[in-house]
């Protein structure tokens, strides 16, 4: 098994890989923090892994993202499965006011993971298998006065990561956006974390890994956030304007 992991920092992300070291995965762990990655490398090899490797990169920069995944693919001498993990939260308050912040929501969350997703994807579809997983959020599925941009973002990956599924259709490939609920990790800190919604890193990484292997092409972590977010679209915009959520 060998896994490229862009945003291998992340908690979500870390966690994900706990879980493929221990069955002996090749990991090939990219993210911008070098120190970081290589405690992480050296945990996940402890951990199982057969290879735990690291790529600097700011994955925000869309400048030669081709070239770039495919060293990444020779690295590992080819790919089972790649995960998306990177992001930001963003301030949605100061985006409403400054058009350089909702730019730079946009350009980590969607422009530049669109950008590694249809990289993997054409190299996924080169060798006619393997798996795409991005990850996504629940905030995309309608917009909240809380953090509609960071929304709007996710949402846009999301159709992305649904059409890249439905280009795959019977070709072998699969693509397969996760979509997580609250999660306690550093993108939440700060947070009223308490109560029975907020899942922990651990969790969301068990259903990531799962949608590696099966299902999708649109997973939700934990899988009851589908029956929330199913209720909370259909909902009329005249009783969802008034609840404080
Ligand atoms: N936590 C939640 O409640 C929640 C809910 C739904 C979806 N998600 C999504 O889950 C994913 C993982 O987030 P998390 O919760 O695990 O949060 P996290 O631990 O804060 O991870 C976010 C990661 O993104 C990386 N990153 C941001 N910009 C980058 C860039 N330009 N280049 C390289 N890496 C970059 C950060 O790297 P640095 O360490 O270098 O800053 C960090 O490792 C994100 O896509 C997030 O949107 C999270």
């Amino acid at each position: 098994m060998r896994v490229i992991v862009l945003g291998a920092t992340s908690a979500i992300a870390e966690a994900t890989t706990r879980l493929y070291a221990a069955e002996g995965a090749d990991l090939l762990l990219v993210g911008r923090q070098a120190a970081k990655l290589s405690s992480i490398a050296t945990d996940l090899t402890i951990r199982g892994a057969h290879s735990a490797e690291t790529a600097i990169h700011d994955l925000a920069q869309t400048q030669g993202i081709e070239a770039a995944f495919g060293d990444f693919v020779r690295r590992l001498g080819g790919v089972d499965h790649v995960l998306i993990a990177y992001g930001i939260l963003g301030e949605q308050a100061d985006a409403e006011r400054d058009l350089s912040i909702v730019e730079e929501i946009a350009r980590v969350n969607f422009n530049s993971a669109a950008a590694w997703s249809l990289a993997a994807a054409s190299e996924l579809e080169r060798q006619g298998r393997g798996s795409l997983v991005v990850i996504g959020s629940v905030a995309g599925d309608r917009g909240r006065r809380a953090n509609f941009v960071y929304g709007a973002a996710k949402a846009g990956l999301a159709v992305l990561v649904e059409g890249i599924a439905h280009r795959f259709a019977d070709h072998g490939p699969r693509a397969v956006i996760v979509k997580p609920g609250p999660t306690i990790t550093p993108m939440t800190e700060g947070f009223d974390r308490n109560g029975p919604l907020w899942a922990t890193a651990s969790q969301v990484a068990a259903v990531v890994r799962r949608a590696a292997d099966r299902g999708g092409p649109v997973v939700y972590a934990p899988w009851f956030w589908r029956y929330i977010m199913l209720t909370i679209r259909a909902m009329p915009a005249r009783i969802f304007n008034r609840m404080n959520i």
